[in-house]
């Protein structure tokens, strides 16, 4: 089979030459003796329309199907200068795979995001989605290559652990316990040693322990995989089910952190303009007007360095704008992350250097002993895209904030052993893939870049 995309792309090597081309029944208009399909097939999200004739023996079948329908049209390609596409095909065969019932979900007309999330088995069948998942599909490639052209090790971190990486307590507990009758101890406790594990278990939040381990043997490594997060937040920004990436590079500071996110960024910023124009253009068109300008004036400047001190001092300036006041000490709220990257800096922005108390035990203890060495890069109409830190790699004082956090050490054994057994300086972050592709689609909720979403009372398919 041809694909529409090898036609649009090459239109004049199969111009007035025969084709044949296998997808879906987008509409449907006939007349007494020939009628007009406009066929999407999968390819590319913009569809070719067939005119075909009553000298088909099929004819009458053909004229009696319904949107969604899957058919195989062979003909000639002849162009259409006056029409709207370049070009049309002329059939000369059509065969029925399979027809589609009259209650087809997706008419002609254009349908809200709100509803096609409804059927989110068939809304990979229509303009949106198709420029969507294939552009999500296409970053996630440029992310492996960027990563694999650097000598970076992608390592399978577990998705079952008997860890909590963030230490925020969102995870979903993993059991094989039945849940009418669980074993408790004598004490009234559950009795987790009667289960799979032998131990509480959770789904991870990160793979960023586990990379940790890896990076002190192979120094640059990278994950890249599906997180859970049971955060009760019902945003268009978070899902409990999403996919990261955590890069962790050993002999590495904060510095080289950030000059990691910042050429990744744009290489996957390049990767689809370059790759995906139809699809980028389609957004721009469609999706978000700026996209284009906003993508290509990050490739063309460097991303703003501030400081979580500097930032709240720009912020507080600015506090009557805000819900939330801004304060130091504060976590900074979507609100105050847009507004520093959307006003005041109008790019993506680095903040470094969070108050110890907002951020995670293992990032690495400032001098001033405030702060820790923490790093989100911000980012226009998004917000946090990542989370990155230098890790504390001085055992000492890494025992000492887990105390004083209340962390059971024999949980992190094989953490702190990193710490004994060759320490070196090493850093790391986390990118939000769903966010990646909003922030590259410019489509504005996460429902609408996972092709099966997973949020608070939604766990549909
Ligand atoms: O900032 P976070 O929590 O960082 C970590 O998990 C670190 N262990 C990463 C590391 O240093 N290796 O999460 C990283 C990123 C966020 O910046 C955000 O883009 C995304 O993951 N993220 C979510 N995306 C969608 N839905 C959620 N519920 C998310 N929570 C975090
Ligand atoms: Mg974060």
């Amino acid at each position: 089979l041809t694909t529409v995309r090898q036609i649009y792309r090459d239109k004049d090597s199969f111009l007035n030459k025969e084709v044949t081309i296998g997808g879906w029944v987008r509409s449907l208009r006939d007349s007494k003796t020939f009628g007009f399909i406009v066929l999407n097939d999968g390819s590319y999200f913009d569809t070719l329309q067939i005119v075909y004739h009553d000298t088909m023996v099929n004819f009458s079948d053909i004229s009696k199907l319904n949107v969604g329908a899957a058919i195989i049209v062979t003909g000639t390609l002849v162009p259409t200068p006056e029409a709207k596409q370049p070009f049309e095909i002329q059939a000369a065969k059509i065969d029925i795979e399979g027809a589609s019932a009259p209650d087809y979900p997706l008419q002609k007309k254009r349908h809200s995001f709100e509803y096609l999330r409804t059927i989110s088995h068939l809304r990979p069948r229509t303009n949106t989605f198709q420029a969507v998942f294939r552009v999500r599909s296409l970053i996630a490639y440029a992310i492996h290559q960027f990563f694999q052209e650097r000598d970076f090790v992608y390592v399978h971190t577990p998705l079952i652990t008997g860890s909590d990486c963030e230490g925020a307590g969102e995870m979903f507990q993993v059991t094989t316990m039945d849940l009418k009758n669980i074993p408790m101890t004598q004490g009234g406790a559950v009795d987790f040693t009667q289960d799979f594990f032998g131990k509480p278990t959770n789904l991870t939040v990160s793979g960023q322990l586990n990379a940790e381990t890896y990076a002190m043997a192979f120094r640059n490594v990278y994950t890249f995989g599906p997180t859970f997060r049971a955060e009760n937040s019902n945003t268009t920004r978070h899902a409990a089910e999403f996919w990261m990436i955590e890069p962790e590079m050993a002999f590495a500071d904060l510095q080289d952190d950030m000059e990691l996110a910042e050429s990744m960024l744009k290489y996957v910023i390049r990767y689809v303009l370059e790759h995906a124009p139809e699809e980028m253009n389609f957004f721009n068109q469609f999706v978000d007007k700026e996209l284009l300008d906003r993508l290509n004036h990050v490739l063309n400047s460097e991303f703003a360095h501030v400081t979580y001190t500097e930032a709240v001092e720009l912020l507080e300036k600015h506090n009557e704008e805000f819900d939330y006041k801004v304060f130091w000490g504060c976590d900074l709220q979507t609100e105050h992350e847009r507004y520093l990257t959307e006003q005041l800096f109008k790019k993506p922005v680095f903040v470094t250097d969070y108050p110890k108390e907002i951020k995670a035990f293992y990032m690495k203890m400032n001098p001033d002993n405030k702060t820790v060495a923490a790093v989100d890069c911000l980012v226009p109409g998004i917000g946090e895209i990542i989370g990155g830190s230098q890790r504390e790699d001085n055992l000492d004082k890494l025992t000492a904030r887990m105390d004083e956090l209340g962390l059971k050490k024999e949980d992190y054994d094989f953490y702190l052993d990193l710490r004994k057994y060759g320490s070196t300086r090493h850093a790391g972050f986390g990118l939000g893939f769903e966010r990646c592709v909003m922030y590259l689609t410019g489509m504005a909720n996460i429902r609408d870049v996972v092709p099966f979403p997973r949020t608070v009372n939604n766990c549909e398919l």
